[in-house]
């Protein structure tokens, strides 16, 4: 009977208890009960030192450290003192143990032949990858490129991204790398922050069936940079045969690297030395360098890996993650946390649909996935394009479903665990940002309950906690802001060049007793559980398709263009990117708001950021809504774009919303 009466509950609550190895067919899992993560949590938390030293004792250290942890807030220097390198933890101690032959990476290329399978695969074992890696350092070097040189990676998804990233790695020449799908005004703004002198990229790439044309954009990047460019030499890649022109400073990478010696010692970095700079949108302004250092960040991301995946080396696991490598997922999920793991990483360079929205679960039935981790929207699209897709292939191998970048709907929850999971598999739906390095929020599979739509418990050394500005602890199930009450060894150094931003941005909102604590710019809530629920951010950032962006790059956009006087930039409800972006636009004397305006705006948005910055929906108004000091009433632009106030059911048609501002003044104060 009371039993009974439990199981209701969880019936109700949809809590679903993890199930063991067995029943995923894996190998036991590494935290196999909550007691078991419990104990490890509050051991990380109460005496971090001891909990990271411990972990630190299976990586290589040229020199070990002087101190695990020196923290001056908003400053820390973990494993101050220790020399390491990132790249030989990744690749060449796995050669050096005797697992050279291992797969490190899988790689699948886009293009598929007549019969519809891809016509490009490769699989590097460590030993491959470390000869690949050491000629392109040693071709780098040969640029001109020493430690310290910010090397910018402008790149498709092909095996040279991540052999270019570990390259820079090597040599201690921290790498900023773009994703393929930010435009050449978005290349240059970055080039130019991080005075970078070098571009590694491809002629092209592949992208549902056709190519992206990589260095055209970075062509145009260099010359609208004119005398101010710091590049002094671009590397190409040919991926497509795109015959991209060649300038003075281009140099063909299958030549140079041809050429070079395939002996290049990993340089002894200190802890602390830059490993990369990833630009992210922020709430003002141009998107931010976000600083990340060499020992912490590898600790951490290969820590959590193996934790939140369950990765076990040597038991026939492949691990993929669907990211891009320009985004912070790829960094941290398929590079950086997943080859010190010794866990074959695969990557695919094409959409999720190309030629046939099957091509992922085929990816997943011809590799024997065993760990898939994608983002909320691309569940949502999956759904949309029918059940019969996965249903045609062979998911069994799958022991870990992943999610993250946004909230995921409980709808897309349960259909990922039913007709992905076969109803069996955990999902680990992780929270975190390219500022946390690695996940700061996640079930682990085998120990934590999980509620579709919550990201549960914090991982090992994340002190987080729901608090107001004077990091008073919110009381169960009410609202307030996601926090970090200590430093963790992937936190983020810095914002590149700008100390002021960095400390205004996460450590001015939050303080208790003059401690600042991280705010992560997040509404957060945790239930009686324990769990947390991520409610959506603070700041102005919209979170569109699971990627990142600031309403403020998109306005700076649209008004760039000279039909444009006025344009203030909101989210809205999204079946499938989760978020939209909905722009009310004042169109300049001599401009009609109609439809090829809306053409023509929504392609000045990808031109200056990229295609995945287009507005969903562009409303034209004669004047934006706006409080008597001023202010653009954001709230009642997000209701009407939301359609909870209806103005006009045109969408292209002039309106002035000076009205319905007058009513809502009260509102938006
Ligand atoms: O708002 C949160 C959301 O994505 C933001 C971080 O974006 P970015 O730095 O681009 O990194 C995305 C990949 C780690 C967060 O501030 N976010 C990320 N993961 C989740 C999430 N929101 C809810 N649930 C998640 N699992």
């Amino acid at each position: 009977m009371a039993d009974q009466g439990i199981e209701s509950v969880l019936q109700e609550t949809r809590v679903f208890i993890p199930p063991s190895a067995k029943d995923v067919g894996g190998p036991e899992w590494l935290i196999s009960s909550l007691d078991q993560y419990n104990e490890m949590y509050k051991e990380s938390i109460d005496n971090p030192e001891a909990f990271w030293a411990k972990v630190a004792e299976d990586f290589h250290w040229f020199k070990k450290w002087d101190t695990v942890l020196e923290w001056n807030a908003p400053d820390a220097k973990w494993f101050n003192g220790a020399k390491t390198n990132v790249c030989y933890n990744c690749v060449d101690r796995q050669v050096e143990s005797g697992h050279g032959d291992q797969p490190a990476i899988i790689w699948e290329g886009e293009p598929v032949g007549d019969n519809g399978s891809p016509v490009d695969q490769r699989t590097l074992s460590y030993k491959e990858l470390q000869t690949e890696v050491s000629k392109l350092a040693n071709a780098l070097k040969s640029k001109g490129i020493t430690k310290g040189d910010i090397v910018t990676i402008y790149m498709g998804m092909v095996p040279e991204l991540a052999i270019a990233m570990l390259a820079c790695a090597r040599i201690g020449a921290p790498h900023s790398v773009i994703f393929g799908g930010f435009s050449a005004q978005a290349i240059a703004d970055r080039v130019g922050d991080a005075k970078s002198k070098m571009i590694l990229t491809c002629d092209g790439s592949w992208r549902r069936g056709k190519v992206v044309e990589l260095k055209k954009n970075v062509d145009d990047a260099i010359e609208s940079m004119g005398n101010d460019s710091p590049v002094e030499s671009v590397l190409v890649l040919n991926r497509t045969n795109c015959g991209a022109p060649m300038h003075t400073i281009d140099s063909d990478w299958a030549t140079e690297t041809g050429a070079a010696s395939a002996d290049c010692p990993c340089e002894e970095l200190e802890s602390e030395d830059m490993l990369f700079l990833l630009y992210t949108s922020g709430s003002t302004g141009k998107p931010k360098g976000i600083v990340h250092t060499t020992a912490g960040y590898m600790l951490f991301t290969a820590t959590t890996a193996k934790y939140t995946f369950n990765l076990v080396p040597d038991t026939n696991q492949t691990f993929w993650c669907t990211a891009d490598c320009g985004w912070i997922t790829g960094h941290s999920y398929i590079v950086y946390g997943l080859l010190p793991n010794r866990v074959p990483t695969l990557m695919f360079e094409g959409g999720p649909d190309y030629p046939t929205p099957a091509r992922f679960w085929q990816i997943v039935d011809r590799y024997k996935v065993t760990q898939f981790y994608t983002a909320p929207t691309a569940i949502r699209a999956f759904m949309k394009w029918g059940d019969e897709h996965p249903a045609s292939c062979d998911l069994s191998s799958i022991q870990v479903l992943g999610t993250v970048g946004e909230p995921i709907n409980p709808e897309a929850w349960m259909w990922y665990r039913n007709k992905i999971g076969r109803g069996v598999c955990p999902i680990v739906d992780t929270y975190w940002q390219t500022e946390t390095g690695g996940h700061v929020l996640t079930p682990l599979p085998g120990a934590t309950p999980t509620k579709p739509g919550s990201c549960t418990l914090p991982m090992f050394g994340i002190d987080a906690a729901v608090c107001d500005e004077a990091g008073n602890v919110a009381k169960e199930n009410v609202g307030g802001l996601m926090t970090i009450r200590k430093p963790w060894p992937a936190m983020l150094r810095g914002v590149y060049g700008d100390r002021q931003r960095y400390i205004d941005t996460y450590w001015s909102t939050v303080a208790k007793d003059g401690e600042p604590y991280y705010a992560a710019g997040d509404n957060t809530r945790r239930d009686e559980l324990g769990n947390f629920w991520i409610m959506g951010r603070t700041d102005d950032v919209i979170n569109v398709s699971g990627h990142r962006l600031g309403t403020m790059e998109v306005e700076s956009a649209l008004v760039s263009h000279e039909s444009v006087v006025e344009a203030a930039v909101v989210g809205m409800p999204h079946e499938i990117k989760g978020t939209g972006i909905a722009a009310f636009v004042t169109p300049a004397p001599g401009f009609e708001g109609d439809d090829d305006l809306i053409k023509t705006l929504r392609a000045h948005v990808a031109t200056e950021i990229g295609a995945i910055a287009k507005p969903d929906m562009i409303r034209f108004t004669n004047a934006l809504p706006k409080t008597r000091s001023g202010k653009i009433m954001r709230r009642l632009l997000r209701s009407i774009a939301a359609g909870d106030i209806n103005i006009t059911q045109d969408m292209s048609t002039l309106e002035d919303l000076s009205v319905v501002a007058k009513l809502s003044e009260k509102d938006e104060g």
